[in-house]
């Protein structure tokens, strides 16, 4: 098994201004319904309309319909959206890099995160480079982290993940305020939280060398989609965060915020919504954050924890790494450890994509 590592120190080359990226254009998108399947439209698209304050973040987590997500669903309804616009277009989708938004999240953070330990699968097929993350990683990952045991009396991890999803329900409409009741809107608070639907989003975008594909969720437009597929959509990501102001912990909130920004500064949403809450999940204030001020923002704060432009040199370099590196098919580990200041990547397969590509999308490839 061949093994290969990019050293993340010393960390000071990264420094500087930040190496040329492209504006976020989104290509496609896909929606899940509220039975979690796949539909090729934007039937799940959200809308934004300010939320009551004073809401209670616990109401309903008794009736909280959360997805299962113990199957690996891999990159699939990715690739079914890249077909579906290949067959459109007549046109192949050609880019260094095809991978979901979570993965390039983590590999952004990798700078100013000692505890953001990953794993994911790669391939190459046809010159682009597919990344996935491993889910049983994953989910080993996410118990440990359901594990922490809170302090006495504090919210569970489930409850204060919960409030997330609640924020969204208290924030979004099905449609645009004008078209919507007065009695949607006042009733958003009894409404059933769910975390089945979802709006993805699927751009091309690009950091320095490297071109990139990437498909995310998004939460909610604050207008609505312009017609002109030229021009920026008003996207908003919702996000809550306790109230750093009742703890003056505003260091906390700072490191908060560079998760806020990559995963936002990755599909080109320009609006982040923060809605601050008690400790004990009370709907206090609502913040509107521009994304792209937020590096400049955080470098000034005195406290200045993490610097933007070093998290996008660090990527383009990291993905410089993998294109000299991830040259042919087979299955690759791309592994990084606690605290660790490596990145591994180690060859697990010597042949085919594993499960990253689906049967459809390498047989559409190949006929195409
Ligand atoms: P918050 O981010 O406000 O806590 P997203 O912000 O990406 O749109 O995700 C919506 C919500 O999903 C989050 O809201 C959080 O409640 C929940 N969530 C996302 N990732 C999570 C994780 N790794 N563990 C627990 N909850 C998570
Ligand atoms: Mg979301
Ligand atoms: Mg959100």
């Amino acid at each position: 098994m061949s093994r290969i590592a990019f050293d993340i120190q010393p960390i000071n080359r990264f420094a500087g201004t930040s190496a040329a990226i492209r504006r976020p254009k989104e290509i496609a998108f896909f929606s899940y319904d509220e039975n979690h399947q796949f539909r090729l439209d934007d039937s799940s698209l959200r809308y934004y309309y300010p939320p009551r304050l004073g809401a209670d973040l616990s109401a309903g987590f008794e009736t909280f319909r959360q997805l299962d997500d113990a199957a690996d669903d891999h990159l699939d309804s990715l690739l079914r959206t890249l077909i579906a616009h290949e067959q459109k277009t007549g046109q192949r989708c050609e880019a260094d890099f095809v991978t979901w938004r979570g993965m390039m999240t983590k590999i952004m953070a990798v700078p100013f995160d000692n505890f953001n330990d990953f794993e994911m699968n790669a391939t190459c097929f046809q010159g682009t480079i597919f990344i996935e993350e491993n889910h049983e990683a994953k989910l080993a990952s996410r118990e440990q982290q359901m594990k922490q045991q809170s302090r006495p009396g504090a919210p569970s991890q489930e409850m204060m993940s919960y409030w997330g999803y609640k924020f969204e329900t208290l924030c979004l409409i099905p449609d645009t305020w004008d078209a919507v009741s007065r009695d949607y809107i006042e009733n958003r608070e009894n409404e059933v939280v769910s975390n089945y639907a979802q709006y993805c989003s699927v751009v091309r975008t690009g950091i320095c060398n490297a071109s990139l594909i990437i498909g995310g969720e998004v939460d909610a437009v604050w207008d609505c989609k312009p017609d002109d597929k030229d021009q920026p959509i008003n996207w908003v990501e919702l996000k809550t965060a306790q109230d750093f102001g009742a703890t003056g912990n505003l260091l906390t909130f700072e490191r908060k915020l560079l998760k806020f920004w990559i995963q936002s500064f990755l599909l080109g949403v320009p609006k982040i919504i923060v809605g601050f809450r008690s400790p004990d999940g009370i709907l206090q204030r609502v913040e509107e954050l521009e994304t792209q001020k937020i590096p400049g923002n955080v470098k000034r704060s005195g406290k200045a924890s993490w610097d933007g432009n070093l998290c996008i040199n660090f990527t383009a370099s990291f993905l410089a790494f993998l294109k000299e590196t991830i040259t042919s098919d087979g299955v690759w580990r791309i592994r990084r450890r606690r605290n660790s200041s490596l990145v591994e990547v180690l060859k697990m397969e010597e042949t085919g994509y594993g499960d990253i590509l689906s049967t459809e999308f390498v047989e559409w490839r190949q006929q195409m």
